[in-house]
């Protein structure tokens, strides 16, 4: 059994971060979204993994190498634009083989990973099994009709679901499937669906089994995703402390402080995180917040926020919340005259002022 882990396509739902940063490398809890899936392959004993990689290749060859640090081995598989998860199935055949493999989405999080599919899945062997988990919105999804516990109809985001079962970016497949990618044609947002491939597989009779997830499932393509992929993970960890921690500091709670960060008269409330190298100094990390190394909070307040490597918060009069802050970000209280706000913000930027 081997594993595909698509890591292309082009995260607009989180710009401006991902004009500079793939998006499956965003961290949370300080560790790469896709780094999870390959752990989560892993721990499924797959050995060989192939990783679909886009525009962003080098990003994410550079972040994950051979894989050896999971004691796997990576191959990747260059899409030259994103047509599609089916699409990436299709150039992907030569390196599955005639093998049945997991497909896994870069930027999905479940939090029990996926050993039990994948055993169920070998034990019963169908041309396909799916995971699905409830949503509120279906129509942000692909969507499966059941009828007797088995599939009989997937929907590419339909305008009017008939179903609220959201297929989950995790799928196994027999090598049938490649059949199934070559019949389709390109959807109404001009890609290959994978949805689109596994009704192929229904139509033509094979097998596809339905699973429905029972924990916690996020696909990380928007802050509010990972904000709250990023609460569930922290809140996982077991506490921590590595960094120095001055006599003036108090640290409560699920806390990790990696070695080299310096905490001097400072509360830091958990589930928090705080990275490599970080200096905190005179200020607040409340609940949900992930530090990445490197980073400075002077005489600030901060939480349930993300803030990614080498930026600077200092003195600023308002606590900062719900925020995921890039890498190398400025934002300090200045002296300046007339009083008034000063930014440099990239393009697509978001700031929230209080009125
Ligand atoms: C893709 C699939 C969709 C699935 C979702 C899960 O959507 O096309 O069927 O429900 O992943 O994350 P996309 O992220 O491409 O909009």
């Amino acid at each position: 059994m081997k594993g595909l882990v698509l890591s292309g396509g082009k995260g607009s739902r989180l710009r401006p971060l991902t004009y500079t940063r793939a998006k499956q490398l965003v961290p949370i809890a300080n560790k790469p979204v896709l780094f999870y899936g390959i752990e989560a392959l892993a721990a499924a004993g797959i050995r060989e993994i192939g990783i679909v990689v886009g525009d962003t290749h080098e990003e994410i060859r550079k972040a994950v190498g051979n894989g050896e640090r999971w004691n796997v081995e990576v191959t990747y598989i260059e899409q030259d634009a994103p047509r599609g998860l089916a699409h990436a199935v299709l150039i992907s055949e030569e390196f599955i083989g005639h093998e049945p493999f997991v497909m896994y989405l870069g930027d999905n999080l479940l939090n029990k990973g996926i050993a039990p599919f994948v055993q169920e899945f070998v034990n019963t062997s169908p041309a396909a099994q799916i995971l699905l988990t409830r949503v509120p919105d279906p129509q942000m999804f692909g969507v499966a009709e059941l009828e007797a516990g088995k599939v009989v109809r997937l929907v590419e985001k339909p305008k009017e679901p008939q179903s609220d079962l959201a297929l989950v970016g995790v799928y196994m497949f027999s090598p049938e499937v490649f059949e199934s990618v070559k019949q389709i044609r390109p959807s109404f947002r001009n890609e290959l669906e994978i949805t689109d491939a596994i009704q192929n597989l229904i139509d033509r009779g094979f097998v596809v089994r339905p699973h429905l997830v029972e924990g916690w499932w996020k696909d990380t393509g928007k802050l509010d995703d990972m904000l709250e992929a990023n609460r569930l993970i922290l809140d996982t960890l077991d506490r921590r402390l590595e960094g120095t921690i001055d006599s003036h500091s108090r640290v409560e709670g699920k806390v990790v402080i990696e070695a080299g960060a310096q905490l001097t008269d400072s509360v830091v409330r958990g589930p928090a995180i705080i990275g490599a190298n970080a200096k905190i100094e005179h200020a607040y990390i409340g609940p949900f917040t992930s530090i990445m190394n490197n980073v400075e909070i002077r005489g600030s307040e901060i939480e349930h926020s993300i803030v990614l490597e080498g930026s600077i918060l200092s003195d600023l009069a308002n606590r900062v919340i719900d925020s995921l802050i890039g890498r190398n970000v400025r934002i300090i209280r200045q002296p300046i005259k007339p009083s008034a706000y000063r930014f440099m913000l990239g393009d697509n930027s978001e700031v929230g002022i209080r009125w």
